[in-house]
């Protein structure tokens, strides 16, 4: 393996990720994840999400030291995520990530959370290549991005206007009684379910959307009509059908972001399209994804589970990139911003 030996530091959300990279080879991918305290209220609550992160980051710190074989002295630099994101958890690893460069003196590369999901990619070990038209979805984004090169040219072409695509399937698998989180548990109801049983909403497809949100999502219609159909049945006495709910939902999901992301490789020109984020896991997505690409002739790329998810590796696999093509490091007054821009 050639290339600079990078740690990533990755603390934006519940998950503490510590990983280190050598060019485009992973050497450790350490993951805390503090999903089992946030299960009681549902969703993620950013002030335990960020005590989390200050009790698990040491401990991953060492994890992947200890995975990797390498010493910090040896590291050629220090990547962290610096935004978008819960202001609290970034803060936890911005500031570790500045206490490490500083007492060894290595260059730190602060970097954006949603470019590092796409970053993940250079890990799969074949050739990548732009541009592409990446789909990021997961419990804290739902974001389409075009891009021309991973370290200098990333557009946002669209984002969610109101929830999540996996915060969506947590809302959803609440009200049908399922634990958090909630999306493993609707794919896997909805595996019995018919998909065509109901016609859930898509949200911003109709014509008079096209204008100004073509590329852009909204759930909370959906997750509220899922709502008043449950409602509908339990007051006229009715079982509800959860299979068939959980399937039509998690079709009208699917169809949506599928739908969007075909749409802008076509428009744009792009034959490419990178999936990432936690959603990724999701069954139907992904037979989904692979039969509109296949049929629009789109190059599908979904790298490992374990590198969708929010983890260091990616945010290090960027620092790496950065580092190969001349970037200067980050001067060291930069801070944790919640609304970080690509
Ligand atoms: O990327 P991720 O691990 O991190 C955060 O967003 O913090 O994504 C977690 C999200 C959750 O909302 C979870 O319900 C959703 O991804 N998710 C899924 C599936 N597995 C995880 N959503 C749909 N289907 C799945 N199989
Ligand atoms: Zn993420």
């Amino acid at each position: 393996a050639s290339g600079p030996l990078v740690l990533g530091i990755e603390t934006s959300c519940d998950e503490t990720g510590v990983g280190i990279v050598r060019g485009t080879t992973l050497l450790a991918n350490v993951i805390a994840s503090s999903m089992d305290e946030h299960a009681r209220y549902g969703g993620v609550v950013p002030e335990i999400a960020a005590r989390a992160h200050l009790e698990a980051l040491t401990p991953a710190l060492t994890a992947a030291l200890a995975e990797a074989k390498v010493s910090l002295h040896d590291l050629d630099a220090i990547a962290v995520t610096s935004g978008p994101g819960l202001s609290g958890a970034l803060m936890v690893g911005v500031a570790a990530a500045k206490a490490l460069a500083l007492s060894l003196g290595k260059p730190l590369y602060a970097v954006n959370h949603l470019v590092g999901h796409v970053g993940a990619d250079v890990l799969s070990g074949e050739d990548v290549e732009y541009p592409t038209i990446a789909l990021l979805v997961s419990g804290g984004h739902t974001s389409l991005l075009l891009v021309r090169d991973l370290v200098s040219d990333v557009e946002l072409l669209g984002e969610t206007i109101d929830d999540a695509a996996g915060e969506a399937f947590d809302k959803v698998a609440r009200l049908l009684g399922l634990p958090y989180p909630g999306g493993p548990q609707i794919d896997r109801v909805a595996a019995t379910g018919d998909p065509a049983a109901i016609r859930f909403p898509r949200g911003l497809s109709q014509p008079k959307d096209m204008d100004r949100h073509r590329y852009d999502f909204s759930f909370s219609g959906l997750k509220t009509a899922v709502a008043r159909w449950v409602e509908r049945a339990r007051d006229a006495g009715e079982e509800v059908p959860i299979a068939d709910v959980a399937a039509s939902f998690r079709e009208a999901v699917t169809d949506v972001l599928l739908t969007k992301a075909v749409a802008a490789c076509r428009d744009r020109g792009v034959p490419r399209l990178l999936l990432g984020g936690g959603v990724v896991a999701n069954a139907r997505v992904r037979e989904v994804a692979a039969e509109r690409c296949a049929a629009a002739g789109i190059e599908l790329r979904i790298p490992p589970l374990s590198l969708c998810t929010d983890n260091g590796a990616m945010i290090a696999a960027l620092g790496a990139q950065l580092i190969e093509s001349g970037h200067a490091p980050s001067d060291l007054s930069f801070g944790a911003d919640s609304t970080l821009p690509v």
